[in-house]
């Protein structure tokens, strides 16, 4: 039987060859196995949802909140989600400015389908969260990486930008960065800015790491001058609440823009489960003392990190400002990133992901999860610092 045509638009969403997750799936069969794999790879709380949550969600079900949803956000989670954003940047923003989709993910799709048409340009930065590429290709747009440089610790440069700007419809940026843990700072943010408005591009800035912050401050680009009219914040529960599989996240952004979004929302999604949204709405009830104890974990296995790391020369630290993340510089071993990470994990069976995962720009280098308790963490890199010695 022949199989009838598929679209090109889904089958080339990977772009074809390795999705870039061997390393990964490798790890996965090793642990079916039975084998012992210390796994420091995907970017996921190693608690799980506070119990409270659980049962303002619980709750909320029982008390009927199981229907359809409005489709744009319930009216509670809308205003909360415009409040934290007004209080944290200064921004005038009210509920017509939110959409809630089921999480960033979704909402970075629908940025690109609301900024791009097909063909169109859509800029995104290398290193680059490893769905970027895909998710403008499933919007129809052709994505163009913009490398940045481990010389820079991965800051973005506007003379770096400005050669690919002309003629593109939309910027892809995410800080603070996965994978690089770089929290961009106001020059590189002005820079970019600057860029947005000269090529009048869409400033679509993934922003779902803000409450995981180490060093200096998080800055979202939609409070710089002329840039709240072109800018699309994706926002999440999924890392600020340990709420990866609630599937709970929003687009921040112009009212008109936003009314479209919900237009695309009713003919794709249709909303996001209210009994979800209500938990969401207990959760920032309980302010930021949660989304700091959640960061937590993270801020100490950093320190962590960066104590063992300072004990040695051949491994670099890009340094660790935000983000469950640590990017290293294993350049000096002469090995790939995707060699050491299969080779550590076949001798040692710690996996962690190549930089090569996350574009070319991240070659020779490592991210290294944060994700499992402090002592399997501190010895996990340990280790991985003994075998960048001895093969250096
Ligand atoms: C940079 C970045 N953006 C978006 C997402 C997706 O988040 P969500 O769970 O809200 O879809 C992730 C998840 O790892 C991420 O790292």
């Amino acid at each position: 039987m022949t199989q009838a045509h598929l679209s090109s638009r889904i089958t080339n969403i990977t772009g074809g060859g390795s999705d870039g997750w061997d390393v990964f799936h490798r790890a996965r069969a090793m642990i079916a196995r039975g084998l012992p794999v210390t796994e420091l790879t995907i970017g996921e709380h190693d608690i799980r949802t506070d119990p409270a949550i659980l049962d303002a969600m619980h709750a909320a079900a029982r008390a009927g909140h199981t229907g359809y949803a409005e489709v744009p956000g319930t009216r509670a989670l809308r205003r909360a989600v415009a409040a934290r954003v007004a209080r944290q940047t200064g921004v005038p923003t009210t509920e017509a400015n939110v959409l809630v989709t089921p999480g960033a993910q979704a909402a970075l799709f629908a940025a690109h389908i609301a900024t791009c048409d097909p063909g169109d340009t859509a800029l995104y930065l290398d290193p680059y969260y490893a769905t970027y590429p895909g998710t403008i290709r499933g919007a129809g747009a052709v994505p163009c990486p913009v490398p940045t440089r481990a010389a820079d610790n991965f800051q973005p440069r506007a003379a770096d930008l400005a050669p690919f700007a002309e003629g593109a419809r939309s910027l892809l940026i995410n800080t603070p960065n996965n994978p690089t843990g770089t929290v961009y700072d106001r020059p590189s943010l002005d820079g970019i800015a600057g860029i947005c408005r000269e090529h009048d591009l869409w400033l679509i800035s993934d922003e779902v790491y803000d409450s995981q912050v180490w060093q200096g401050d998080h800055l979202s680009p939609r409070a710089l001058p002329g840039m709240a009219e072109r800018t699309l914040v994706m926002g999440s529960m999924s890392k600020s609440h340990a709420m990866t599989g609630s599937r709970c996240g929003w687009i921040i952004g112009p009212e008109a823009a936003i009314t479209h979004l919900i237009n695309l929302s009713t003919h794709t999604t249709y909303g996001v489960p209210g009994f979800i949204q209500d938990a969401s709405v207990f959760a920032f009830d309980q302010g930021a003392a949660l989304e700091a104890a959640i960061a937590a974990p993270f801020r100490r296995r950093r320190d962590l990190a960066l104590q063992i790391l300072g004990r040695q020369q051949i491994v670099r630290a890009i340094p660790p400002q935000g983000a469950m993340y640590i990017m290293l510089d294993i350049r000096a071993t002469g090995m790939s990133g995707e060699d050491f990470a299969m080779a550590l994990l076949d001798e040692h069976h710690i996996a962690v992901m190549p930089g090569e995962s996350f574009g070319q720009a991240a070659a020779g280098h490592l991210r290294v999860a944060m994700t499992v308790d402090d002592d399997r963490f501190a010895a996990a890199l340990e280790t991985l610092c003994a075998f960048a010695a001895a093969r250096s």
